[in-house]
């Protein structure tokens, strides 16, 4: 694309932020969409992200995202917090209005939309959840807003999942979250689940490992979603498969949280026909 006088102006502030895909994302829906806008990384400091945020604003930066170790820190330096991303306390998008910028939080939006998409349903599940980290706090209030009815939320450290766990059943005012520690697998009860994986246990380049590897857990999973996407096929996800369930990576979740913003930075509708097409770059760009 030509750069031009017009040419508006988003990014990603984290730290690293050198191996993002976003910039795939959101460079090729501009082109798609014909919109007069690029997409950068922004490697920021600590001590330099409410400047960061200030300058951007200052600058006329159309939207931002926040990544790692970002998505909890920028909340001092917002505008307006959407409600649901208040709730999580993450933010990984930025949108510019009057005066500042409004956080959302689209990886828990992008979650749902990668789940719908596959057919995956939350509500009145029994869903077991890995992890308790960052990525898991999403999973968790999605699984809580969309009803379901028990979410089993296993961890390796029992007082982080004991907390999220408190989190979100007070946020919903029910007791749908019930923390164990992830050896007690043995006590879940024994009919077919949802599985989310959100551990980072099985990330590329520690690909020969799942969290849980017991062929007995695994008969009891009807589908799993993972939140990985690299690699493609992770252990977890074969696991399920060899136990007869279905498994899907996290790269769809990547995709529509980077849609999401899109949708909101530029007030559209991307199409499933162009959303296809970014996924098929992105699966190119992740083989790499
Ligand atoms: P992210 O932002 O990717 O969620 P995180 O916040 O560091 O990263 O969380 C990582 C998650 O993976 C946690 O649930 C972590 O368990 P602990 O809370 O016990 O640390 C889990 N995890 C990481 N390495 C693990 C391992 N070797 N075995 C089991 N769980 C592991």
């Amino acid at each position: 694309m030509e750069i031009n006088g017009h040419t508006r102006l988003c990014g990603v502030i984290g730290n690293p932020v050198e191996h993002t895909l976003s910039p795939t994302i959101h460079n090729s829906l501009a082109k798609k969409q014909g919109h007069d806008l690029v997409y950068v990384p922004f490697h920021v400091e600590k001590e330099y992200l409410a400047e960061a945020i200030k300058g951007a604003y200052g600058l006329n930066i159309l939207g931002m995202n926040v990544t790692v170790p970002y998505k909890s820190d920028v909340i001092s330096s917002l505008r307006a917090i959407d409600a649901s991303a208040e709730r999580i306390g993450a933010i990984n998008t930025l949108v510019r209005m009057e005066g500042g910028y409004k956080g959302y939080n689209t990886d828990f939006l992008g979650l749902y939309r990668a789940m719908c998409s596959e057919g995956i349903k939350l509500e009145g599940e029994k869903i077991v959840l890995l992890g308790a980290g960052g990525a898991a706090r999403a999973a968790a209030f999605l699984c809580a807003e969309k009803g379901a009815e028990r979410v089993y939320l296993l961890n390796r450290s029992i007082d982080k999942a004991q907390k999220l766990a408190e989190e979100v059943n007070n946020a919903f005012d029910r007791q749908c979250i019930q923390p164990m520690e992830t050896t007690d697998y043995e006590k879940l009860p024994d009919q077919k689940m949802l599985a989310v994986q959100s551990t980072s246990v099985g990330l590329h380049p520690d690909t020969e490992k799942a969290v849980i590897e017991d062929k007995e857990f695994f008969k009891n999973i009807h589908t799993a979603y993972d939140l990985i996407y690299k690699p493609e096929e992770t252990k977890f996800m074969r696991l399920v498969k060899e136990a007869g369930g279905e498994a899907y990576n996290g790269l769809k979740m990547l995709l529509y949280q980077g849609i999401i913003a899109y949708e909101l930075w530029n007030q559209v509708e991307v199409s499933e026909e162009t959303a296809k097409e970014v996924y098929e770059l992105m699966k190119e760009r992740v083989r790499i």
